[in-house]
């Protein structure tokens, strides 16, 4: 062990590795050293050693993964301090201080531990994970994972040691060849009262935000990719705030070899290591799109790569200058009134954002959302609000002051935003809620022929009030018979409670879903029109699209965006095509239909109780994304005796609540129910309704419920996921379903919960028994089959 080696780096080879001391455990540099003496080896995953990269003559000390190709060097001692011949010594000095000395005797480069320690006797190991360490038996002197590079690698931390000072961040290199101080850095941005977000930073010649990724939402930062959605790379970006440092780190992530690189030009690039040929593949890349440049749009500007051009202004805000830039930016917005701090302004909620630069925001972590309107209302100078937080359950209040900088829209993942604004602005808005409430109000009751003061109302304002503010386009009927080539048989592609549903072309390309109202129907003219204008209003990614209407004679049609991959029941209770359905997709299925559930009970200006969910009314788009469909438009084929059919419970065999089949008594909870339902049916692959078992005669619920007491829930999952699943989501998922269909309504949780839980990590409550239905019971009342198909929809104001 006392060997005295003089390490002369080889200049032919790029990553050469001297392994001199390979007799050694698996410690991986490791010796008691005076000067003159070293020993460099490697670990299983891990090697470091002397090396140049690309065509550089210079040499450089650095650690990389052992074996992978590309040989990926993930962190370099000396970056600025090269070598320039091929003599030079990588030495621990008894003061456990590692440095590396050029053939002068002249330490270029030390780990510069602020500790001195004396009669010690340090040893540097390499770590499974890559850092290398210099301790004096227990204590660390000095780490690696302390001076990161320009790569990030699972257990090290970004942030700041509040004792020195030292900041923790990436610094990019200068080029491949290169791996000196580049131009770009990725930092944590954490001051006090402030919110975390990452900021890619340009440092010359001037510092300029290139990205911002974030903020942290308490799982995840916006703006990456989640990773939650492959079952081989979870992970869960944790915040950590002590006293003596606050940073941020990856836990609990099911493989190691994952790794993020700030590239020379300042991209993130996220590698993931294919196990089987050991090949690092980009994962994805950061800024991900063009809406990631940093305020793009300006202040108050919002970025969308949906729409052309890129940048509009938030509503209430008009463009400062009135063309966009020819790149797609903008110098901004101004609002298109002006505030005055009076009693009338208020809040309008923008949904699916990625909330402004938190900069110029306060974050105060124990007031509620509605503390936090009212916090926002009564400082003059807030412009928005929101709750960061969504692990928080609904409290911590983000209060922004000044312009609202680099928000964007989201099609996932987004949050809301509430934006100050004027008093007049609102009362636009308000007027348009009015209409929409007495819509809501005249659905309630019985049909008249009366109408009152509100059809006075409509038939002045309904057409400007659809073209001011929803932009639902009126659709010619002469347009839509060559969309369908004249409603030919083959384009029909299925046939609701209420007439059949077309598959169209339009002129323009896009393949749209058109429902003909079949003629039967009494509805008249403006009670369509009204009904439009509610399911307008309706705008969620989880929920179908309306994209038009149409009226002409007797002909009323409903357009809607074209789901490719039609209703989850013809997948999912297909024994072939169900195959596609792996898990991260079913789990993605399941997360999304309970955000569209939600957003109908408690996000949207209405609550909506869907009452009728089910396999065959989640529809999937291309991507296998879920949209709820078929809510509102019961009534229209209701025919003429409206009033008696409201009474009827109406739903779906097998997805009903109990208190609802048997009292007729709904409420958001009785679609807490059909969730759960579904999710049982999702995991399973097996209809409630048609579950028979060999042992028993329970429903799926009860089988579920079985399976769940004897501790076998895992039981539940379909077969074919076992390769894809990622268990404790899965178990997750049953547990959270059968909490949704527990007897009591009042013991079901409310769909933010759920949600929420579906997310998290945390304990979940004890389930109580199911209300399940035996295939002999008679308890489902009314439901049983004359209504089986079809459904109402009750509005209610909130
Ligand atoms: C590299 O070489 C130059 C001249 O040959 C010398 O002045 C310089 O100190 C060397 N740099 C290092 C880091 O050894
Ligand atoms: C901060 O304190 C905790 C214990 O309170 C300790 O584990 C940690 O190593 C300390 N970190 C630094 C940077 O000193
Ligand atoms: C990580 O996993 C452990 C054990 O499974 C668990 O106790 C802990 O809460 C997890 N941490 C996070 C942040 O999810
Ligand atoms: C601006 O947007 C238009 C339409 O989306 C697009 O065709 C064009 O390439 C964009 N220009 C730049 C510079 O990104
Ligand atoms: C948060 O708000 C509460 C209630 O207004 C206040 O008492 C507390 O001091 C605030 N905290 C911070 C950090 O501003
Ligand atoms: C988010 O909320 C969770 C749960 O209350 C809390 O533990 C966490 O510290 C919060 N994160 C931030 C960044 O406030
Ligand atoms: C649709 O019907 C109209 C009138 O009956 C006819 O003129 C037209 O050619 C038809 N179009 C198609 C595509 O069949
Ligand atoms: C798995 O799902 C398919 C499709 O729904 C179904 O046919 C099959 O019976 C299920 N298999 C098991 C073992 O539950
Ligand atoms: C879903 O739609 C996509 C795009 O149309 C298609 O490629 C895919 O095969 C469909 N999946 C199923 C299961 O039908």
């Amino acid at each position: 062990m006392n060997q005295t080696i003089l390490l002369l780096p080889h200049i032919a080879s790029i990553f050469l590795m001297l392994k001199i001391c390979t007799s050694l455990d698996t410690i991986a540099l490791y010796q008691n050293i005076i000067d003159g003496e070293t020993i460099v080896s490697g670990n299983e995953k891990f090697e470091l050693g002397f090396f140049s990269p690309g065509s550089s003559k210079n040499r450089y000390v650095g650690i990389w993964f052992k074996n992978t190709s590309p040989n990926v060097v993930v962190w370099v001692a000396n970056r600025d301090t090269p070598l320039n011949n091929t003599l030079g010594m990588v030495k621990l000095d008894n003061q456990g201080i590692l440095s590396i000395v050029n053939d002068d005797g002249k330490a270029i480069w030390s780990s510069n531990s602020f500790v001195s320690f004396t009669n010690v006797s340090p040893i540097a190991q390499l770590s499974d994970s890559g850092n290398l360490v210099i301790k004096d038996e227990n204590t660390v002197i000095w780490q690696s994972f302390d001076y990161p590079g320009d790569t990030y690698m699972y257990g090290m931390k970004l942030g700041k040691n509040l004792i020195t000072g030292r900041e923790m961040k990436l610094t990019s290199w200068k080029s491949a060849d290169d791996p000196s101080t580049g131009e770009y850095t990725l930092s944590i941005v954490m001051q006090d009262n402030s919110y975390p977000q990452v900021y890619i930073k340009k440092s010359y010649p001037q510092v300029y935000i290139e990205t911002r990724i974030g903020p942290y939402d308490g799982t995840e930062f916006a703006g990456q990719p989640n990773y939650k959605h492959s079952p081989d790379h979870t992970y869960t970006v944790e915040m950590v705030v002590r006293q003596n440092e606050t940073y941020f780190h990856t836990s609990n992530l099911t493989t190691i070899s994952l790794m993020a690189t700030l590239n020379p030009s300042g991209k993130l690039d996220v590698l993931q290591l294919n196990n089987r040929n050991y090949k690092w593949m980009t994962d994805h890349t950061i800024p991900v799109d063009y809406c990631d440049n940093y305020g793009l749009c300006g202040p108050y500007g919002s970025c969308s790569t949906a729409t052309s051009p890129t940048c509009e202004c938030l509503k209430g805000f008009e463009l400062k200058s009135p063309q966009p830039n020819p790149d797609n930016s903008t110098s901004g917005c101004t609002r298109t009134r002006g505030l005055d701090c009076g009693p009338g302004e208020g809040f309008l909620t923008f949904s699916s954002m990625k909330l402004p630069d938190t900069q110029n925001a306060v974050f105060n972590a124990s007031l509620s959302l509605q503390e936090c309107e009212v916090a926002c209302k009564d400082n003059c100078a807030c412009t928005a609000y929101a709750n960061p937080n969504k692990t928080a359950g609904g409290v911590g209040c983000l209060l922004w002051f000044g312009d609202l900088i680099d928000v964007r829209v989201y099609s996932q993942n987004g949050q809301d935003l509430h934006v100050r604004l004027a008093a007049i602005e609102l009362s636009a808005l308000a007027l348009l809620f009015g209409v929409a409430y007495a819509c809501i109000k005249k659905n309630k009751r019985p049909r008249m022929k009366g109408r009152g003061n509100w059809y006075a109302l409509h038939k002045k304002n309904t057409h400007v009030q659809i073209e001011d503010l929803d932009d639902l386009p009126f659709f010619s009927l002469h347009k839509i018979a060559r969309a369908t080539n004249n409603f030919s048989i083959n384009n029909k592609i299925g046939e609701g409670g209420f007439g059949p549903v077309y598959k169209g072309v339009l002129e323009d390309g896009q393949v749209v879903a058109m429902k003909r109202l079949s003629d039967s129907s009494k509805q008249g003219l403006d009670e369509f029109k009204n009904e439009v204008i509610c399911i307008a209003k309706l705008q969620h990614r989880n929920l179908v699209k309306l994209l038009g209407y149409c009226i002409h004679g007797n002909e009323m049609i409903l357009i809607y965006e074209y789901m490719a991959n039609k209703s989850l029941d013809t997948i999912l209770f297909d024994e072939t095509v169900s195959l596609t359905l792996d898990w991260p997709r079913r789990f993605n299925i399941i997360q999304g239909m309970a955000r569209g559930i939600l957003y109908l009970h408690q996000d949207s200006r209405l609550q909506i109780i869907h009452r009728d969910l089910k396999a065959g009314n989640i529809l999937l788009d291309d991507q296998m994304n879920p949209k709820i469909s078929d809510f509102g438009l019961a009534r229209k084929f209701v025919g003429s005796d409206s009033a008696a059919t409201t009474k009827k419970v109406v739903g779906t065999y097998g997805y009903i609540a109990p208190e609802y089949a048997v009292h007729g008594r709904f409420s958001i909870k009785s679609d807490v129910f059909s969730f759960g339902v579904l999710v049982l049916e999702i995991v399973s692959g097996k209809k409630n309704r048609e579950f028979t078992h060999k042992d028993h005669s329970d429903n799926l619920l009860g089988h579920a419920w079985r399976l769940y007491k004897d501790g076998r829930t895992i039981e539940l999952m379909n077969a074919s996921l076992h390769n894809s699943c990622s268990v404790s989501e899965v178990l997750r998922a049953i547990h959270v379903a059968l909490l949704c269909v527990q007897h009591h309504a009042n013991d079901r949780p409310t769909m933010l919960s759920v949600v929420l839980m579906l997310v998290s990590e945390g304990v979940l409550p004890k389930p109580k028994q199911p209300a399940f239905f035996t295939g002999d019971s008679d308890s489902e009342g009314q439901c049983a089959s004359s209504v089986e198909e079809y459904m109402i929809t009750q509005f209610y104001a909130r």
